[in-house]
């Protein structure tokens, strides 16, 4: 899976019960997953039409980097279908546990919001990460 972004827990990200809020999560795998559909799509015009099942297993405490991983599962025809993995890194060990993992459907869209066909030289770039998911 390709590193998107890494992302710092706040106390302003903590929620109730001292742990990260999970909407913070959800953002976060919502704005990488984002990032990616755009690299790999080669446009900004990339819409969040659904997310599967996300499962919080495993507390998130501040100070903790989560690193949000991704890849393709599927494309469509306006859409792409992406694996998207939180993992805490552990500074003491340099290691990495898995968080949550979920999948996210964008869409491309043009100028007046539909869905517009991804085209064939992103498709080549896009087949390079795609891999299986889980989740
Ligand atoms: C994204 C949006 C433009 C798509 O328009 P639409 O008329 O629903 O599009 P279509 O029915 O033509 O489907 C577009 C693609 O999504 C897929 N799709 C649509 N509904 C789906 C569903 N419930 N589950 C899985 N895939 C779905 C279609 O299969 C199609 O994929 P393909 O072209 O790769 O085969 C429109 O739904 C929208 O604007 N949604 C709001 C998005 C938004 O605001 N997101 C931010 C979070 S609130």
């Amino acid at each position: 899976m390709k590193l998107i972004s890494t992302n710092i827990c706040k106390t302003s990200d903590i929620g109730v019960n001292n742990n990260l809020f999970g909407g913070i999560m959800l953002q976060w795998l919502d704005e990488s997953g984002g990032v990616l559909a755009s690299e790999l799509c080669g446009s900004p015009n990339m819409i969040t039409l659904k997310m599967n099942e996300v499962v919080f297993k495993h507390p998130v405490k501040v100070k903790e980097h989560i690193r949000i991983y991704g890849a393709v599962v599927n494309v469509g025809n306006t859409s792409i279908l992406l694996c998207l993995e939180a993992r805490r890194f552990d500074f003491v060990s340099n290691t990495e546990t898995p968080v949550c993992t979920t999948k996210i459907l964008f869409v491309q869209i043009d100028e007046n919001g539909k869905p517009v066909r991804i085209s064939e030289e992103s498709r080549k770039r896009i087949k390079a990460l795609q891999t299986e998911c889980n989740n």
